[in-house]
Parts: C-alpha cells; sequence; structure tokens
C-alpha cells in the first residue's frame, strides 16, 4: 500500500504544479501586449479635419474665416478627404492679414478673393524635404490654377516661397503627414494674376531674415505619431523569461523534495 501511494502522490503533485506554472505562464505571456502600447507604425488618421487643425493651431482665425467664407475650405477639405495625392496649405498667421496695408484685401471681387485663397494651396501632398526637390521645377500650379503659380527655394533646410510680391518662408510645420501638410508663413501670398507685374520695389531693410537662419530650422516637420518603442518591449520580454526561468526552478525543487 504505502509503495502504491508514493507515485500517485509525486503524480498528484506535480501535476499540479505542471498546472499551476503552465497557467500562471501563460497569464504572463497573455498580459504584456495588452498592457504595453503597440510600438508598430501609428496607423494614418482615417480623415484630417482641417478646420479643427487651423483652428487649434496659429491663430489662423482670419485665413480661416476667409476660408469659410468663399466655401475655399469645402474645395481643400474635398481634396484631403477623397485624393491620393493629398493637399499642401500655406496658411498665414492672423498677423500677416492685420500687418497687410498695400495692396489691401478689402478690395478684391469675390472671385479674386477666392482665387487668393486657392492660391495657398498646392494639389499634391509635399514633405519639408519634398521642397528641395522642388526648387528645381518651378513654377509650381496652385489650386487657382492658370496663371497663379509659385516658385519655392531651399535655403540650408529652409523652405522660401516667393509669388513675385511676396517673399516669404515656412516659419514653422502645423501638421505633415501625408495626404495633408500645413505650413505656417509668415506673410499672405499675393498673386501676380491679382495685382499685377507692376511690382513696387520691396523697402530696404531686408537681411534680418538671413542673419539667423538656424532659427527656422529648428520648426521642423511635426513628430506626431512617433512614440519611443525602446524601452518597453524588451523589459517585458525580460519579464516573461524570467517568469518561465521561475517556474522551472519552483517546479524541479518541488520534484527533489519530493524525492528526498
Ligand atoms: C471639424 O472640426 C470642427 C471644429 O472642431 C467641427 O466643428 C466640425 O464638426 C468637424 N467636422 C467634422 C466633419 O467632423
Ligand atoms: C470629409 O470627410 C468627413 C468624414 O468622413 C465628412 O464628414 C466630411 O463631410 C467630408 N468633407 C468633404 C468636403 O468631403
Ligand atoms: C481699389 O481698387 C481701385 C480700382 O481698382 C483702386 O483705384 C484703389 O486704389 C483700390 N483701393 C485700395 C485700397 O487698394
Ligand atoms: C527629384 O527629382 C528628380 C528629377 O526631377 C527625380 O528623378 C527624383 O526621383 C526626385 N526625388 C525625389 C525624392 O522625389
Ligand atoms: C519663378 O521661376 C521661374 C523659372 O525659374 C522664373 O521665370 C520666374 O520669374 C519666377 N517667378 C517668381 C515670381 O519668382
Amino acid at each position: 500500500m504505502k509503495n502504491m501511494e508514493f507515485p500517485m502522490t509525486i503524480m498528484v503533485i506535480s501535476t499540479v504544479l505542471f498546472l499551476c506554472s503552465s497557467s500562471a505562464y501563460a497569464q504572463k505571456t497573455a498580459l504584456p501586449p495588452s498592457l504595453t502600447p503597440t510600438p508598430a507604425p501609428a496607423p494614418a488618421p482615417e480623415y484630417v479635419n482641417l478646420t479643427d487643425l487651423l483652428t487649434v493651431a496659429g491663430p489662423f482665425h482670419t485665413f480661416l474665416s476667409y476660408l469659410e467664407s468663399t466655401k475655399v475650405l469645402e474645395t481643400f477639405q474635398n481634396q484631403a478627404n477623397n485624393t491620393e495625392e493629398g493637399i499642401t496649405l500655406f496658411v498665414p498667421k492672423d498677423t500677416a492679414f492685420s500687418s497687410l496695408k498695400k495692396p489691401s484685401l478689402s478690395n478684391l471681387t469675390k472671385d479674386q478673393l477666392k482665387s487668393l485663397l486657392l492660391f495657398h494651396g498646392l494639389p499634391h501632398y509635399y514633405s519639408l524635404s519634398d521642397f528641395k526637390n522642388l526648387s528645381g521645377s518651378s513654377p509650381i500650379p496652385t489650386f487657382a490654377g492658370g496663371q497663379y503659380t509659385l516658385n519655392f527655394t531651399d535655403v540650408s533646410g529652409t523652405v522660401h516661397i516667393s509669388s513675385g510680391w511676396t517673399d516669404t518662408k515656412v516659419s514653422s510645420s502645423v501638421h505633415s503627414t501625408d495626404p495633408v501638410a500645413i505650413y505656417q508663413v509668415d506673410k499672405v501670398l499675393l498673386p501676380e494674376a491679382i495685382f499685377g507685374t507692376d511690382i513696387p520695389p520691396t523697402p530696404a531693410p531686408a537681411p534680418s531674415p538671413d542673419i539667423a537662419p538656424t532659427a527656422d530650422s529648428s520648426s521642423g516637420p511635426t513628430t506626431e505619431g512617433k512614440s519611443s518603442p525602446t524601452s518597453s518591449p524588451s523589459s517585458s520580454y525580460r519579464m516573461i523569461s524570467w517568469g518561465i526561468w521561475s517556474h522551472m526552478v519552483l517546479a524541479l525543487s518541488g520534484v527533489l523534495v519530493l524525492f528526498l
């Protein structure tokens, strides 16, 4: 009787030990993936709400209200929603509009104002680095079509924009994730197709933008969607393997104790 009981106890105890350790192991392996955020590339947002972006950043209230009153916003949003090409917008801050004295926008016809707004968009998504390549292929057509073109030059990483009337630069990136790019510019872009080619000579005090070009290049593309996937996966992996080892050691010592 005693001789029969001993192997039975070993079997029962080792089975229990095995079940405990394996279920605990299963729990440990199941838990970490649900706890740690997936380091995989963030899925591109399905729908980019331009109104939302322009409301939060800026302030771009003047530009946004012009977009709304002329319904150009719908054209832009439609391009963002429904095309592979995507869209690139150059958005002047409110101060760019308030400091614009001559020529005045208040004198424009409805159609001219609409064209001026369409002039601030390109029917294609361009990242900041894409503009290096665009420099060679100026003039670039805008949403306004026809003679409404812009020239781009890359000056040590800063994108400069020229419309003839306006020389400005991209001063920061509001949003740059394919298919939507929104860049802040320092001035309202004035097309020759509206204001003519009789451009008044620019008053001299220009050299200030060239003194500190580094200040602009610091405002690079936005880094949204970039998480730091470095630490968590390796530490959770270490937890798993530690879990396996501790359970194996536990099971082994359990068996040893029974035999002694
Ligand atoms: C876009 O954002 C604006 C401002 O946040 C909001 O009023 C509007 O309803 C949004 N549009 C859609 C289609 O979600
Ligand atoms: C863009 O997509 C959103 C969400 O699907 C929709 O509510 C909105 O009406 C669309 N706007 C345009 C102009 O296509
Ligand atoms: C408005 O347009 C008229 C005619 O084109 C022009 O004579 C006038 O100077 C303009 N006014 C402003 C403020 O630009
Ligand atoms: C830049 O332009 C050249 C010629 O226009 C083209 O061959 C090349 O693929 C372009 N590079 C990028 C990164 O778009
Ligand atoms: C744009 O570039 C083209 C070709 O280099 C040039 O002929 C034109 O004068 C430029 N326009 C402006 C406004 O700089």
